[in-house]
This record gives C-alpha cells, structure tokens and sequence, in this order.
C-alpha cells in the first residue's frame, strides 16, 4: 500500500503570493528564504528530510502495544554501553599487570567514574534481559514469518553477540571471579563438537590462558563486537522500516481473511 507523504519542511514549501507579487521571484529573495533554519539548510544541499520521512512516518497496525517498545529499548542499552564504554576506555589498561588496578582506580579516583563504570556493568545486563524479552516478543507475535525470516536471522546473530559481548567483558575487571568464571567459559565452549577445541584456543590466544587472552578480549569486546552489532543493527532497523511491524496475533485472528495489510 501507498503511504501519503508528509508536509515538506516549512522552507521548502512555495510561499503564497502576495498581491501585486510579480510572478518571477528574483534569485536574489529566493536565495534569502531558503536556509531558514540549520535544518532546512542541510536538508536542502542533502535532501535527507525524505530519508527520515521514509523511516520515520510510517502506518502501524492496530493494536501495537508496549510489546513493541522492546526493540527501541534494546536499541538505547546499546547505545548506552557504547557511551558509557567509551568513557572507561580512557581509563582502562588491557594488560594482566596493570588491567584490575586501572579498574579500581576509575572506580575509587576518577570523577563519576563508579557511576559510568556501575552504569556500563548493570546495563550489560540489562540489555541481555531485554534483549531476550525482544526476541519472545517478536516470536510470540509470529513476526519471524514470511516476509521476515531475514531479519529474524540478523535478530539471532544479534542475540549471539550481545552474548560474546556479555561473555569478553566479564574478564575485564580481571579479578578473582571474572578470571576463573572466564577459564570456566572458555573451557565449556571447549566441550563443543568439531570447532569447540579450536574455538577454546582462539580465545585464549593459545594453548594457556595469559596476556595474549586478555589483549584478544578486550579488541573483541570494545572493537570487533561493537562494529559488528551497530552494522547489524543497521540492516534490522532498515528491515523494519521497509516490511512494517507485524499486527498482534489476536487481530490477524479476528480479521478471519488472511489478509491483514487490507485491514489496516
Ligand atoms: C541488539 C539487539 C536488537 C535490537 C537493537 C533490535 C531492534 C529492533 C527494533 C527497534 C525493532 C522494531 C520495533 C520492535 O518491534 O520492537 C525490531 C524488530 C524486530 N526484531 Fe529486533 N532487535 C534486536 C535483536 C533481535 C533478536 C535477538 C531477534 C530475534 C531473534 C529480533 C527479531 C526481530 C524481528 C523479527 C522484528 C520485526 C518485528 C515485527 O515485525 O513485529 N531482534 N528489532
């Protein structure tokens, strides 16, 4: 279906004339109303206002709920942890010797640094959590049905490597709990049919854990992982806005036809 557009931004509207106007506007005037505002100024040299109106202005079905605000919520964690991550990287030294002092002092010394660093550690959870409660929306509401199989599957890479982010974070600290917790990770990922040897030593760097595994863990967590997941979010949001969200399961029913879009 065929949405309508929304109004033009209010500078790149024609402007009524005036009595008496002449009917050419002189280049001069045409060049005073334009950049109205900083908006209007970059949207008329990039044109990006039909962009955000192609993402932004969108018919949703009925019955949307706050179901459907998971998603966004699991969006901001994200951008959440990549603030706050940011900020302690500044502080932090990813090596064995020096890793769990250069935590405690952005703990005990840096100003806000135990609330950006408490702020990072309670939202790894937090995103795993909504994360997971996102992914029990979206399978409930059947939305990983035709056409959106593919973005159920970014949605599945997504969920693995909020996991691995999880995962290579809790060495960080490098204390008693993260170091033994992580030997216990790796070696269970060890377990694993064909690959898991393979996989156990790739992240410990070789065969005994060291320097080398804390170095690897900190480029996943804070280069490789977030790169990763920004692209594919990227991908999933563009799915979303293309194919629309899904109607919750209890309208399709009562629509009896099969034909949802119809009814929206
Ligand atoms: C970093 C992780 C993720 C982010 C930031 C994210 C973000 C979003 C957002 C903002 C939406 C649109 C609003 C909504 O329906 O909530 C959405 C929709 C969707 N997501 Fe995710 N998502 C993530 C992970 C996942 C996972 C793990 C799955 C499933 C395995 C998944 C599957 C889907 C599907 C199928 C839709 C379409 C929903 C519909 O059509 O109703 N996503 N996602």
């Amino acid at each position: 279906m065929k949405l309508p557009l929304p109004p033009l931004p209010a500078a790149l509207q024609p402007k009524p004339k005036r009595p008496g106007q002449a009917e050419r506007v002189k280049p001069l005037d045409q060049v005073k109303e334009a950049g109205i505002s900083t908006v209007d100024w970059v949207d008329e040299r990039t044109s990006l206002s039909g962009a955000a109106r192609w993402t932004m202005f969108r018919k949703i079905p009925k019955g949307t709920n706050w179901f459907y605000t998971l998603g966004s919520a699991t969006l901001f964690a994200f951008l959440s942890q990549a603030v706050t991550g940011v900020f302690l990287a500044m502080y932090y030294d990813p090596s064995v010797t020096h890793a769990y002092e250069s935590a405690r002092h952005i703990t005990n010394d840096v100003f806000l640094g135990e609330f950006v660093r408490g702020m990072h550690k309670w939202g790894s959870t937090v995103m795993v959590i909504l994360v997971c409660l996102h992914m029990a929306r979206t399978f409930f509401f059947g939305a990983y049905k035709y056409p959106r199989e593919l973005n159920w599957v970014i949605g599945v890479v997504l969920l693995i490597l909020t996991f691995v982010m999880a995962f290579t974070g809790y060495l960080l600290p490098f204390d008693q709990r993260s170091y033994w917790a992580t030997i216990v990770g790796v070696n269970i990922n060890g377990t694993g049919p064909l690959v898991g040897p393979f996989l156990s030593d790739f992240m410990r760097g070789g065969a005994e854990f060291g320097s080398t595994t804390l170095s690897r863990f900190y480029a996943i967590h804070m280069l490789l992982l977030p790169g990763a997941i920004a692209a594919l979010i990227g991908a999933h949001l563009y799915l979303v806005a293309r194919l629309g969200t899904t109607a919750p399961p209890w309208l399709r029913a009562e629509s009896g036809d099969g034909i949802r879009e119809e009814k929206i």
